[in-house]
């Protein structure tokens, strides 16, 4: 069945939403506040790098299922279902802002047709479906939370096939026509009350930022009793109970997601009398990967007064984000330390740091620099000519912070190489 949905932010999650929902055939309007985007996307035209979206997106507008308008309380007054998709920032203090959360629920309310369901996308602390529903101030609209779990790179994939979808609300009514909306798309659908649901996103979160931290553990370990981290995970990844997925070492973790639903977790757990000290280890040995890859820098050269060459900004492959990257973490420390950095990156053509000039190609990165750091997993770098690289460097040192390269190859051209949690 079709139903009308407004969308109410055109982020990646808001602008995946819509994008699907229109693509599995309902009628769907996303709302923004920026003129300039709403102008843009009209147009099909994207401004996030997301595989397939583009795609969806002018699909949705020949169709004529999707569209885009400025502001939202213009966009809800047909709709059936209001996805809230506004983004939940994190505050000084750790906890999420959820000003912009409050501010479209009170601006809709009074635009809500009877029978409307809001549902909330946003990333939200437990309790926040209380909160939509006291800034609304309609206890005839029911609000349902239905979090999502888009990775950046893969939300369309993530969205149209997802492992699962959690909706919660205490009104099974609502929480049924919520999931009808998933209709086409082929996964288990649990319902629960909104509590757990918005628990679940942030326990997913942590979970997977926990498997990261250990692994970048256990590749320290590695280093210390010269084991190779590839085998040792290999091995691990093996036992279907801890699976093959998420076991990559780096140079930490990063984005938009895991730093902020880390932090806010320990905060929740800490507003609530528990203190979660697990998470803060992950979160603690997350920052000491970054110093440990700094100390890798600073083991083969002097950092004070060096050039290095960093290649990755973004925060993974297959993004132009660089939103907590841990290359951008890597990348301060080694300026404080004396250091300037050269970067590079396929999808990102500025950061507004001192210290880090963004040049046009890798190579132009390497020229005269002291050491070389491997940042980001793009698989553009695998396939480098060396022996360029080797020439135009003032010293031949390469640090691989995700064990991206050939090491046999790059040590043949007489660089010393240096991974994550191997020799
Ligand atoms: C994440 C979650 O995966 C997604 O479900 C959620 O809803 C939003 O947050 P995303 O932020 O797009 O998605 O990134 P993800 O692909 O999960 O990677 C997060 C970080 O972990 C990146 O810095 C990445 O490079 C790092 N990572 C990931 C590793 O270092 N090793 C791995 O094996 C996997």
């Amino acid at each position: 069945m079709t139903s009308k949905i407004a969308v109410i932010g055109a982020g990646y999650v808001g602008l995946t939403t819509g994008a699907c929902f229109s693509h599995l055939g309902h009628d769907v309007i996303c709302a923004d506040i920026v003129p300039e985007k709403v102008e843009r996307l009209s147009k099909g035209d994207v401004p996030i790098h997301e595989a397939g979206l583009t795609e969806l997106v002018v699909e949705g507008i020949e169709s004529g299922r999707l569209s885009f308008m400025l502001g939202a309380k213009n966009a809800v007054a047909e709709a059936d279902f209001v996805y809230l998709c506004v983004p939940t920032p994190q505050s000084a203090d750790g906890s999420a802002d959820l000003s912009y959360l409050q501010d479209a629920a009170a601006e809709i309310s009074a635009h809500l047709k009877a029978g409307a369901v809001v549902v909330n996308k946003s990333t939200v602390p437990v309790g926040s479906t209380r909160l939509v529903e006291q800034a609304m101030k309609r206890s005839d609209i029911p609000v349902v939370s239905n979090p999502e779990f888009l990775r950046e790179g893969t939300a369309v994939a993530d969205f149209l096939n997802p492992d699962r979808v959690v909706i919660g609300s205490d009104d099974q009514a609502a929480a049924g026509r919520v999931a009808a909306l998933y209709l086409g798309v082929r996964a288990p659908i649990m319902v629960t009350d909104p509590a757990s649901a918005e628990t679940c996103k942030y326990a997913a979160n942590a979970f997977l930022a926990t498997k990261l931290s250990f692994t970048n553990a256990i590749a320290a370990v590695c280093e210390a009793v010269g084991a190779d981290v590839n085998d040792v995970l290999l091995g691990m990844g093996y036992d279907h109970r801890i699976g093959h997925e998420f076991l990559r070492p780096g140079p930490g973790w990063g984005g938009s997601c895991f730093p902020k639903d880390s932090r806010a977790i320990i905060s929740i757990a800490e507003d609530h009398g528990y203190d979660f000290a697990l998470m803060r280890g992950v979160v603690t040995v997350n920052d000491e990967q970054f110093d440990r890859i700094v100390r890798k820098v600073g083991s083969v050269t002097q950092l004070e007064g060096a050039t290095i060459a960093m290649l990755g900004l973004a925060f993974k492959a297959g993004t132009d984000d660089t939103r907590e990257s841990p290359a951008l973490a890597v990348a301060s420390r080694l300026v404080a330390a004396g250091a300037t950095v050269q970067g590079y990156d396929p999808a990102v053509t500025s950061v507004d740091m001192d210290g880090l000039e963004v040049v046009a190609d890798a190579y132009a990165a390497c020229e005269g620099a002291n050491a070389l750091v491997i940042a980001t997993e793009w698989d553009d770098f695998k396939w480098l000519d060396l022996d360029k690289i080797a020439d135009s460097m003032a010293e031949k040192h390469i640090v691989d912070a995700r064990n991206l390269l050939d090491r046999g190859a790059v040590r043949r051209r007489g660089f010393s190489y240096q991974g994550v949690g191997r020799s």
